[in-house]
């Protein structure tokens, strides 16, 4: 039994490994250890109190895989709705045909199925926080640094240079991964995300789709990625580094691999990109762009979860632009 999890998941460690040693499922581990992740209010990359897109609304992306059968479920775009990882594992378990639902689409599914709802996602301080961020980008038409106010957002408020300028003042790049191997040596990941600070509203990140933030299969191992989602959408970074497992690769080099193709990607790379997987030997990994990053494991016989240094694989820009960390 072995669980990984990116650095933030350490608030969720615990209780989810102690659901693989009470006999619960790597699914059932990935899920409950990502909940407490989803209500922290400290954390403001996943679930509630995330830092919301450029108009101010929290949008929840999150997915879930289930390594024995390939069975996914995913939402996008989620609102109003803390635990987006219960919605997306309820996606791939009810008699439903579908993968991932987003926006309207996914509210409705979770008011059907009597999701907790919560009605305010935000708190006074991160609203405020939104608003000063807002203030900083400086010329806009729409935010007067005169009067210090922000006016009324209509649809006809262009978003283009904000989005572009505006930059989140943690440099969050968070999102929460969690991959288990539980008692029958199952392989479950998920990966949850309320994705780039200040987004343009309708942004999906790489969390919700499955093969770029997200990918598991027993008989090779899982992968599961934070960072700049659009990079790892363009490189479907999850499914080949499993790939990469497929053809008979060691871990630590598939995962190499995986990074290094990022490198492919014309245009100017403005995140980093990082990544945890396993095989399924219980083999783990960790990669990252940037130096200094870590991520977390705990066995069955461990009292508490360690942390491991990932390997640095650098992304320089293909077309001569810089990879910032
Ligand atoms: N990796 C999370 C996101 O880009 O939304």
């Amino acid at each position: 039994m072995l669980i990984i999890a990116s650095s933030n998941g350490a608030i969720g460690m615990d209780q989810a490994i102690r659901a693989l040693k009470n006999g619960c499922s790597a699914l059932d581990a990935v899920e409950i250890g990502i909940r407490l992740v989803e209500a922290n209010p400290k954390e403001h990359s996943v679930g509630y109190n995330g830092y919301p897109n450029i108009l101010g609304h929290l949008e929840l992306d999150a997915s879930i895989m289930d390594g024995r059968t390939l069975d996914s479920g995913a939402v996008a775009l989620l609102r109003g709705y803390p635990y987006a990882i219960s919605v997306a594992r309820q996606v791939m378990e009810r008699e439903l045909p579908h993968v991932l639902l987003a926006g309207e689409g996914a509210e409705r599914f979770a008011r059907e199925i009597k999701a907790e709802q919560w009605d305010a996602m935000l708190t006074a301080e991160t609203v405020d926080v939104w608003r000063e961020g807002l203030k900083a980008v400086g010329t806009t038409q729409w935010v007067d640094r005169q009067s210090d106010i922000i006016p009324e957002i209509t649809d006809e408020t262009p978003l283009l240079d904000l989005v572009t300028l505006a930059t989140d003042p943690e440099r969050v790049e968070g999102t929460v991964n969690f991959i288990a191997i539980d008692g029958n040596g199952d392989i479950a990941s998920g990966v949850s995300t309320s994705g780039w600070a200040w987004k343009y509203p309708g942004r999906i990140g790489d969390s919700p789709i499955i093969g770029a933030g997200n990918f598991a299969d027993n008989r090779y191992g899982a992968c599961a990625c934070t960072g700049m989602g659009e990079m790892a959408i363009r490189a479907g970074t999850a499914r080949s580094l499993v790939l990469y497992l497929k053809t008979g690769m060691p871990l630590r080099e598939a995962a190499r691999q995986a990074m290094m193709d990022l490198r492919d990607l014309g245009g100017e790379f403005i995140g980093g990109m990082n990544l945890i997987a396993l095989d399924r030997n219980g083999e783990h990994v960790g990669m990252s762009s940037r130096a200094g990053a870590g991520y977390i494991y705990q066995t069955a016989d461990m009292n508490s979860y360690e942390e491991c240094e990932r390997e640095v694989v650098r992304i320089p820009g293909r077309w001569g632009g810089v990879a910032r960390d």
